[in-house]
């Protein structure tokens, strides 16, 4: 696949991934790709720890079931992710970015065909928490451990500390270099008919990171970043939606509203 091809076509894949495991050759394939991200002074900060046994899945699993059962409680985190839910398809696509509650949340067949009804209540997140305390967490829960169980692959970055670059940005820089090399794995995933996913649930708190410390005796001098689950898709097609490019492009000065580039 073309690298433009495949920078269209990657989607985060919320659903089920085909069953069969990942090859060892497309996952050397992966690790290649991300070896060759650029770092700040070269350092490579990254550690991957790769999951392929059901011992380690069904930890993360339980572990993110317990986390997002908790968040659906939580009046705070509602309230913050509230901003950024889009209630309908109409919703999403006008305004280019945030992400589809559907695609998140299997609601009640009462609210499916009118999810606007939700409206009021993301408004109000003491609400919406109330919702949680009475259980409305655990069916997404349960459906997102199961899709981290039943996941060929599952990979735990990590940041190496001691891998440090010099000067007052370098912890800066050695995030980003981390994007980097995110990118590259998902374009090769992508490439390689491999769907990938960011679950970002066991990671949000502190202690639930130390948590993963312990279940995989990861060193203080690793920082976790982030897990993803992979597995082979059938197909790559996915709907998502982007701001245009006037609405983050700036040409010589921040405060020109219009300008256009000089040719
Ligand atoms: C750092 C980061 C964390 C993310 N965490 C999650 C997550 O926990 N669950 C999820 O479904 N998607 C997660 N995503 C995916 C975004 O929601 C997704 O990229 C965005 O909605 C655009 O959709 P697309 O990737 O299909 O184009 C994450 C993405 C990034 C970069």
């Amino acid at each position: 696949m073309e690298l433009f091809e495949a920078i269209a076509q990657r989607r985060t894949h919320r659903g089920e991934f085909r069953t069969d495991p990942i090859s060892q050759t497309d996952l050397d394939q992966l690790i290649e790709v991300a070896r060759w991200a650029p770092s700040p002074f070269n350092t490579q900060p990254w550690q991957f720890l790769i999951i392929r046994e059901a011992a380690g899945k069904n930890a993360l699993a339980d572990l993110t079931a317990r986390c997002v059962a908790e968040q659906f409680k939580d009046p705070r985190f509602l309230d913050d992710n509230s901003r950024w839910m889009r209630l309908t398809d109409a919703e999403w696509q006008q305004r280019g970015d945030g992400v589809r509650l559907t695609d998140h949340v299997d609601l009640p067949p009462m609210l499916r065909k009118s999810p606007t009804k939700l409206k009021p209540l993301l408004k109000n997140a003491k609400n919406l928490s109330i919702l949680g305390h009475l259980g409305a967490g655990k069916m997404p829960a349960k459906e997102m451990a199961e899709l981290i169980r039943t996941s060929p692959l599952l990979i735990l970055i990590l940041m190496d500390w001691t891998r440090r670059p010099p000067g007052e940005g370098g912890q800066r820089w050695m995030w980003l270099g981390m994007g980097a090399m995110i990118q590259n794995l998902l374009l090769a995933a992508t490439a390689l008919r491999i769907g990938t996913q960011f679950v970002s649930a066991p990671l949000e708190r502190q202690r639930d990171r130390e948590r993963i410390r312990e279940i995989f005796d990861v060193p203080a001098s690793s920082e976790i970043i982030t897990l993803l689950r992979l597995g082979y898709v059938d197909s790559m097609r996915g709907e998502s939606v982007r701001l245009p490019p006037s609405s983050f492009i700036r040409y010589e000065h921040y405060t020109e509203s219009v300008s256009t580039p000089a040719n």
